[in-house]
């Protein structure tokens, strides 16, 4: 044991660190500056500089994919606009939700009722006068909305509410709160209000109800994917502020950019990558991060978005899975389905479970062949026909620790299968 002298903590901090401030990498960080995004951040201001002008703005609807920006965008105006209707004095208001979070019509109204009737609490002394606060569940919808209407005409204020994953409510069948918002001024005597909603899905206007579209989408601003070399930009600006001066090596962010822009231009792909790249050269101690570090930082994000993918396959899938993994275990001549079907029946009768068809698990085969977690070859079978060859796509630890969270796992030998000779 050595004595006390504080050497250890000493000894970490004569570390090159790695990272400035690691909040400037994090996703939920909100850049003041955002790269390529100068003519939304624009088109935006226009439409917003009307609430600081007493008069109201129009509802607008942007759409793109997902990591391009436009959550980053929409919050950072808010957060300008408020700022500067504080320093005007102007009775301008931002409300922001997430319908992946909140997902129902009651849920959107009861959120906006009592986020409205936080920021008068904060206002005033007394507050006898203000309704109630409005419980998650148990009031007639109806009047949740008027309670809504109630407090929003409290004062006289401009409010935009901006509602993010629209397209979530669409999926839930509970989008027509979209059309009661956007047509919300209609019931307001005092108040004005305007609504942004946020989708990331480009097909859901098909989806909606055409009078939504209408007066939803007064105006629409588009967020395109990002390319590579706009990718590098956005990447510089964040590492600067994140990363320590110097420990990025060359090479490290076209790389990170180039991963990205394969995966549909997304701007969060590509920090995740970077940032994970900088905490594996954080781990090994290393000065500086490197395109090696990238490497593995890429196989990492890779291993954990196939073990929550396998971990979240229906059992009827994962029993499947598990027998390939059985059979490739048991070093089994090439795998067809057949074989896969043996194995998969008799599990399943051991868990007391419901055998499917050849046809069904034939079925799910190809789903875990589309997810990447199998390959599946299709191949002659003399004057049999074809039969498909299958292999694991992935590490068979990794199918064993995801699947056996669920599912005991026993040895092949230990299954009662009527053609155990055959598969050996
Ligand atoms: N132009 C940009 N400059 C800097 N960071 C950006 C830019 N665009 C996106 N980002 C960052 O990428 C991540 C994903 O962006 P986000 O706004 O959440 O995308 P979306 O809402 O379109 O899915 C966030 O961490 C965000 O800060
Ligand atoms: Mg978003």
């Amino acid at each position: 044991m050595q004595k006390k002298s504080g050497g250890i903590f000493k000894e970490l901090l004569e570390n090159k660190q790695i990272f400035k401030d690691r909040e400037y990498l994090r996703p939920s960080h909100i850049p003041e500056n955002l790269p390529h995004r100068d003519e939304q951040v624009n088109r935006l201001a226009r439409i917003w500089v009307a609430p600081l002008r007493g008069e109201t703005p129009s509802n607008v609807f942007i759409y793109g994919k997902t990591g391009t920006g436009k959550t980053a965008t929409v919050k950072y105006l808010m957060e300008e606009l408020e700022h500067v209707a504080g320093d005007l004095s102007r009775e301008v208001e931002v409300s922001y939700l997430n319908c992946e979070v909140v997902d129902t019509k009651y849920r959107i109204l009861a959120t906006l009722s009592n986020k409205i009737r936080e920021t008068l609490v904060e206002e005033r002394d007394d507050v006898s006068d203000l309704p109630e606060e409005v419980p998650m569940t148990g009031w007639p919808t109806d009047e949740v909305y008027d309670n809504l209407l109630t407090l929003l005409d409290y004062r006289k204020q401009v409010i935009i509410v901006t509602l993010d994953e629209i397209d979530r409510l669409v999926s839930k069948g509970t989008s027509d709160v979209l059309y009661l918002l956007s047509r919300i001024n209609s019931d307001l005597d005092k108040t004005k209000m305007g609504v942004v909603g946020i989708s990331n899905n480009l097909n859901f206007v098909s989806d909606l109800d055409p009078r939504i579209v209408s007066s939803l989408g007064e105006e629409e601003v588009v967020f395109p994917p990002y390319d590579a070399n706009q990718l590098e930009d956005i990447l510089e600006e964040r590492s600067e502020k994140g990363f320590a001066d110097g420990v990025i090596e060359e090479g490290v962010i076209n790389l990170c950019a180039a991963h990205a822009a394969r995966k549909h231009g997304d701007a969060r792909k590509a920090l995740d990558l970077l940032r994970n790249a900088g905490e594996i050269a954080e781990e090994e101690e290393a000065q500086k991060v490197t395109t090696e570090h990238v490497t593995l930082a890429s196989r990492k994000i890779e291993h954990d978005r196939m073990e929550e993918a396998i971990q979240s396959l229906p059992d009827q899938s994962k029993l499947v899975l598990l027998s390939v993994l059985l059979l490739q275990e048991r070093k089994a001549r090439k795998i067809g389905t057949g074989d896969i079907y043996e194995v998969y029946s008799s599990l399943c009768r051991q868990h007391g479970w419901d055998v499917l068809t050849r046809r069904r698990v034939s079925g799910l085969i190809s789903e875990l062949d589309m997810m990447g977690v199998i390959n599946a070859r299709v191949v002659s079978n003399g004057r049999y026909g074809r039969t498909k060859e299958v292999e694991l796509n992935v590490d068979p630890l990794q199918v064993r620790s995801a699947v056996q969270k669920e599912i005991y796992i026993q040895d092949l030998d230990s299954l009662p299968l009527s053609k155990q000779k055959k598969l050996g």
